[in-house]
């Protein structure tokens, strides 16, 4: 391992993963554990150069923290211990680390992690083209090469405009034959057809999408691992904390027991901005890396109600659309989430100087820390007008545009 470490021990702060996250800033990789960690299991992560054992101050003084961290390593009298110094001289004058928390450090050390698992075995990896398992699938190339390597994508007709063929594009001349696209649309607007219960709808589509996955999987002969995007936030989200199990993590979703791999999770050390990083760093394309959120279930929870393919197509046809736009005029990267949706109503216009019937697009734009509370993008008027011209005219079967002004609370990200 190349870089140093300094080890955060949960005491029972909530602050455990943003301490992380600056001290990683300030280029010394730094990883959360439970209270009742191995020495030994702190130092497989890198050269511990020091250990922050964070307590609340109700857990009284140091004293305390020392006696419920003697599980870990008995203190001796030649430990130093240090209490509420600043953290800069705690990182580079006490525990002395070195500035060497870098993703290129990162990859290589990652690269020989996998070859050292995998030897000659063979990967298996979902991927959706998300950030996180594009990244995971580019580092797997790196580490072992595509013949090793098969990637499924599946395609449940619920992406967006380009994903399927982009994901070909990017990572096709890699894998070749290993990439195994599965263009499974009809199969899942079979199965949506008059569901119009958005809790329905996910739990199809999730249901569907492991179905897919499974019978490619099976298909496929000695595969004896399975590559996942699982990030640190899904780790530290689910729990280090004293006396708390952490949670298995989320998998491709309930694989069943007789198809068992062993789990390949390079990057569940890193924050959503390190994989993205990471990401370009491997040389994947800015408009695959700086990707926004996609709920997994995609277009289907934002052609509202019961999905129809004409209001299914035009709903992407927005969506691209509104994406063009906003990456022309420079506000792709400053608002967290933007996305069309339609619902199953329609009014009337005016074309062609006749009477007619035709859908709305809305059209929402938010911005949040961490997704539970949100506020909207001011967009200008020109931008909107101009996005508003492109869906009337090009969408025929769309006739009004609106902008959703609604913060959250009370409205959610997304309609359903
Ligand atoms: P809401 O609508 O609850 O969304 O305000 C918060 C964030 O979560 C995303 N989202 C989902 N992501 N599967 C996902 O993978 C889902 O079913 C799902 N529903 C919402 C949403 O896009 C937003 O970023």
């Amino acid at each position: 391992m190349k870089q140093d470490l300094i080890a955060i021990i949960d005491m029972g702060r909530d602050d455990n993963s943003a301490l992380a996250r600056k001290i990683r800033d300030y280029g010394v990789y730094s990883e959360v554990y439970p209270h009742d960690s191995s020495l030994e299991s702190l130092k497989l992560n890198g050269n511990l150069k020091g250990i922050i054992l964070n307590g609340t101050e109700k857990d009284g003084n140091e004293l305390n923290l020392l006696k419920g961290f003697s599980s870990i390593a008995p203190i001796t009298n030649a430990d130093k211990i240090y209490s509420s110094c600043n953290l800069e001289d705690f990182l580079f004058k006490t525990a002395v680390c070195n500035k060497n928390w870098n993703m290129e450090n990162f990859i290589e050390d990652q690269i020989t992690l996998i070859r050292r698992t995998v030897g000659q075995g063979k990967v298996l990896l979902a991927l959706s083209g998300g950030v996180d398992s594009s990244v995971v699938a580019a580092l797997l190339i790196k580490a072992i090469g595509g013949n090793n390597l098969f990637c499924v994508h599946v395609n449940h007709g619920l992406l967006r405009k380009g994903e399927p063929e982009q994901v070909i594009e990017v990572f096709g001349k890699n894998l070749k034959q290993n990439l195994i696209y599965v263009d499974a649309s009809e199969r899942f607007l079979s199965k949506l057809k008059d569901v119009s219960d958005p809790e329905r709808k996910r739990k199809i589509i999730g249901a569907e999408f492991i179905r897919v996955f499974e019978e490619e999987a099976r298909k496929l002969n000695g595969i004896e691992f399975l590559g996942q995007g699982t990030i640190y936030p899904d780790i530290v989200e689910s729990g280090t904390k004293a006396g708390k199990a952490v949670k298995a993590h989320h998998n491709v979703g309930g694989l069943p027991e007789d198809l068992t791999f062993k789990l390949i999770e390079p990057l569940k050390y890193l924050f959503k901005d390190e994989v993205r990083a990471c990401g370009k760093a491997l040389g994947l394309p800015d408009n695959m890396v700086f990707r926004q959120p996609f709920p997994g279930p995609g277009l289907g929870v934002r052609c509202l109600g019961a999905i129809t393919k004409e209001r299914l197509e035009a709903v992407r046809e927005a969506d691209a659309i509104l994406r063009e736009e906003f990456e022309k005029h420079n506000l792709s990267r400053k608002v967290w989430q933007y996305f069309t949706l339609i619902p199953d109503i329609k009014s009337v216009g005016v074309r062609d100087n006749m009477r007619s019937l035709g859908y709305p697009v809305i059209i929402r734009a938010v911005n949040t820390v961490d997704a539970m509370t949100a506020t909207i993008e001011h967009i200008d008027w020109t931008v909107l007008d101009i996005i508003t011209k492109r869906i009337i005219n090009e969408i025929p079967s769309v006739n009004r545009v609106c902008y959703d002004l609604t913060p959250k609370p009370t409205g959610t990200i997304e309609w359903e």
